[in-house]
């Protein structure tokens, strides 16, 4: 298979001035120009292949952002190596953005000043996009991302959405080889997340695009990616296939039950004593909300007919082993690892 990037014992170090608690502390830190370095990303090696579809996540600050920024070629690495369609990325921007699309969601790129419509028709020039591929990318970024209604308003006065929108249109229009997309569909509503990953899935579909995505709302991933890369605190956790993911640290299944009145603490231990043989876990997210975390080997059944007998219900469900809250344990996990 062609390798699409690799990167090899990659890091990145930032220098920030100094920091320090307290006003004189802080005075003097800023008068003294000392400075503190943070390792944002380190020690990552994994290889992606043409046509892959791949999706970063982790935690806020874990280092998804400056990975893809080291990707890109927007920041020079640290340490380790980096290609991406075999060139160094930092060393060779303007010829790999002929065949690369970037999108970071939380600063939209577009043009400010001039509608989108005549931004698209700059790309296609600037690019040389051949006109029968042009012709495919435009309407299917219009159609799908439903962008008729503003292709001719300047991008400042679009909303956020409408900005985020073009800006995916315009990222894939020369229908990259490789596309980053950090954060695409930040602040879209739910409707328009959808027509985000149906326009990925179709640009794959069509063109093999190669996709690495990174954010914080798993449905984008378990909607477009077959691969994970989940990143903590700079260094890679895990690197495989999603299903493989969610079968790797499932736990099982999650009761999730809303109470209508608060359990006094007698009730809380009653419950959790009857169930003390079964491998289950409470975690009481507010007095009213109560998740029974299941292994496989738990009796669902058995759990449920406890719940119901000690607590008041209001409402209850069950959740399975889906990747959101696989998520949720291993980064509540790592935090509690991390304290
Ligand atoms: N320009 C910078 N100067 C100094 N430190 C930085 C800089 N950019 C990022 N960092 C630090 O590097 C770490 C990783 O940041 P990064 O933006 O890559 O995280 P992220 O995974 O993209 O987070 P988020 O989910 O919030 O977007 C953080 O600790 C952050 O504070
Ligand atoms: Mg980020």
């Amino acid at each position: 298979m062609d390798t699409a990037i690799l990167a090899e014992s990659l890091g990145k170090t930032y220098t920030r001035r100094k920091r320090a608690d307290g006003f004189w502390a802080g005075l003097r830190a800023y008068f003294s120009f000392e400075s503190e370095t943070v390792a944002a990303v380190s020690d990552l090696s994994f290889r992606i292949e043409r046509g892959e579809s791949v999706g970063l996540i982790g935690e806020n600050g874990a280092g998804k952002s400056t990975t893809v920024k080291m990707l890109t070629g927007i920041l020079v690495p640290t340490h380790g190596r980096v290609e991406t369609l075999g060139v160094v990325p930092a060393r060779e921007r303007r010829k790999l953005a002929q065949s690369m699309g970037v999108v970071f969601g939380q600063k939209p790129q577009i043009l400010w000043d001039i509608p989108a419509r005549e931004s698209f028709r700059l790309l296609k020039v600037m690019y040389a996009v051949p006109d029968d591929v042009f012709r495919f990318t435009y309407h299917e970024a219009v159609e799908r991302l439903e962008l008729g209604d503003f292709l001719d308003t300047p991008v400042r006065l679009l909303s956020l959405g409408q900005r985020m929108r073009c800006d995916l249109a315009a990222s894939l229009l020369h229908a990259p080889a490789v596309a980053f997309l950090d954060e695409p569909t930040i602040g879209l509503d739910v409707l328009v997340k959808e027509r985000v990953r149906e326009h990925l899935i179709e640009m794959r579909r069509r063109f093999g695009t190669t996709i690495v995505l990174t954010t914080h709302d798993l449905k984008d991933i378990t909607a477009t990616c077959e691969r994970l890369l989940v990143l903590d605190r700079g260094r890679l956790l895990y690197d495989g296939s999603r299903e493989g993911f969610e079968q790797r640290f499932a736990v099982g299944r999650t009761l999730v039950v809303a109470l209508e009145h608060e359990a006094d603490a007698p009730t809380r231990r009653a419950l959790e004593a009857e169930l003390s043989s079964e491998e289950v876990t409470f975690v009481w997210d507010t007095p009213h909300r109560l998740r029974v975390e299941c292994a496989r080997s738990a009796s669902a059944p058995r759990v449920t007919a406890s719940v119901l007998e000690h607590l008041r219900v209001a409402d209850l469900s069950v959740q399975g082993a889906e990747l959101d809250a696989i998520v949720t344990r291993l980064y509540r996990s790592g935090k509690a690892a991390a304290e």
